[in-house]
């Protein structure tokens, strides 16, 4: 067993924290405040190769493993969890999916501008009544020969605004249950593709989340990715994937958070020493630094299990689990650590209490992390 990383991963999470520290914790408390997104940010991010970090060369992608993507994301995370959702969703569940299940064609035409950051993707499966069910699809796409007639709507996408490529799952055939579901390219600029409202979050508000509406959208059928009625597939592999970006998301937000308290209590004095040398402070730094690596572990074996081509759907959903689980704890008890000026913005730990909640609700609640857990361990035993 070798914990080491490479010299190339070490480059990859050293280039990762210093564009955190020099680019995006400048402004980010007043992003967070007026819900700005951070363009500027991402077009440099998709310059520097983190857009589309697991694509192929072959269409303007890095190449990297997801090891190298856990290091990326866990760092931009620890510092803005909004930047760093913006650059997963792009990754995991737009760019991977497909670089992995697209045809040469598609690959060709989406994938370039969205592995450099010139375009932004999003992904959208969740519905009013279909978030953790995800076979309920309401959203239809109907065949209409050579093309499908898309009409439904899309709640809590993220980049739901900014993005100008959108895989849309929708139902094609209803009596054919998950295996009558499609996974639709849609444009932009398709007549009847609607931006609805933005959501006002608790967190990563920064990041851009919308409901999209589908009104009677003509996508040809060149546009859907895989055989038909592959979509629930599609969307069960790529969340399979993106839940490990999540996991790394909370990862690094729980290690922003201990950073933060660490720091703080060595600055801090109280009774005449400073905090960390009460044992009630040294007791929950300890605890923090143990929930972290565990996280971690878990973090990096889903990832290199996924870089094997080795079964990863239970090792994601306990990265996740775990990873999230620690970011909410982790980041409140650093509010504790800092007293009053934890609970004020400018020591950053309550933003990052408020982003931790996300990483237990999207790309699959706990609940549902649990669920595949769970399955897994039953069919396996
Ligand atoms: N890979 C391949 N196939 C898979 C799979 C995987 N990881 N998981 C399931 N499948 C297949 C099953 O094998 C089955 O196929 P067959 O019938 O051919 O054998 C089929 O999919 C249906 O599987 P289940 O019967 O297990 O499906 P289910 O209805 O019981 O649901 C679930 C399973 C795990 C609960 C699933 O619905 C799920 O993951 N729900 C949560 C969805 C989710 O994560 N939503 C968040 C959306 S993304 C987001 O948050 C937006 C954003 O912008 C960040």
């Amino acid at each position: 067993m070798n914990f080491n990383l490479s010299e190339e991963h070490l480059m990859i999470r050293d280039a990762a924290r210093d564009f955190a520290r020099t680019e995006l914790l400048p402004g980010v408390i007043e992003r967070d405040t007026n819900q700005t997104f951070p363009h500027e940010q991402i077009k440099k991010l998709g310059e520097l190769g983190f857009m589309g970090m697991m694509v192929d060369p072959k269409y303007s992608g890095s190449g990297l493993d997801t090891i190298a993507y856990v290091l990326a994301i866990e760092e931009l995370s620890k510092i803005d969890a909004s930047a760093s959702v913006v650059v997963s969703v792009n990754n995991s569940l737009v760019c991977w999916g497909l670089d992995t299940f697209g045809s040469e064609a598609q690959k060709e035409k989406y994938l370039p501008k969205l592995a450099l950051g010139k375009q932004i993707g999003a992904f959208c499966l969740s519905e009013p009544e279909a978030g953790s069910d995800a076979t309920s699809q309401s959203t239809t796409a109907e065949d209409k020969g050579d093309y499908y007639l898309l009409n439904g709507t899309k709640n809590w996408i993220t980049n739901g605004g900014t993005c100008e490529i959108a895989l849309v799952i929708a139902q094609t055939d209803r009596e054919k249950g998950h295996r009558g579901i499609n996974v639709l390219i849609v444009e932009k600029g398709m007549e009847g593709f609607v931006v609805g409202q933005k959501e006002d979050k608790l967190g990563i508000r920064g990041s851009d989340t919308h409901t999209l509406l589908f009104n009677d959208v003509r996508v040809p059928k060149d546009n859907r990715i895989g055989d038909d009625g592959f979509g629930f597939k599609f969307a069960m592999k790529t969340l399979s994937g993106g839940r490990i970006g999540i996991a790394a998301q909370a990862l690094g937000i729980a290690q922003g958070a201990l950073d933060i308290a660490l720091t703080y209590s060595k600055e801090r004095e109280t009774f005449g020493k400073p905090l960390y040398e009460h044992q009630a402070i040294a007791f929950k730094l300890a605890d923090m630094e143990m929930k972290i690596e565990q996280a971690r572990m878990l973090v990096y074996k889903a990832a290199w299990l996924k870089d094997k081509d080795m079964p990863h759907d239970k090792a994601s959903a306990m990265a996740k689990l775990a990873a999230s689980e620690a970011a909410m704890w982790v980041s409140t008890e650093a509010v504790q650590v800092l007293g009053g000026y934890g609970y004020v913005k400018e020591y950053h730990v309550e933003r990052l209490m408020r982003d931790a909640k996300i990483t237990q609700i999207y790309e699959g609640t706990s609940e549902i992390q649990r669920i595949v857990i769970s399955r897994d361990l039953i069919r396996n035993s």
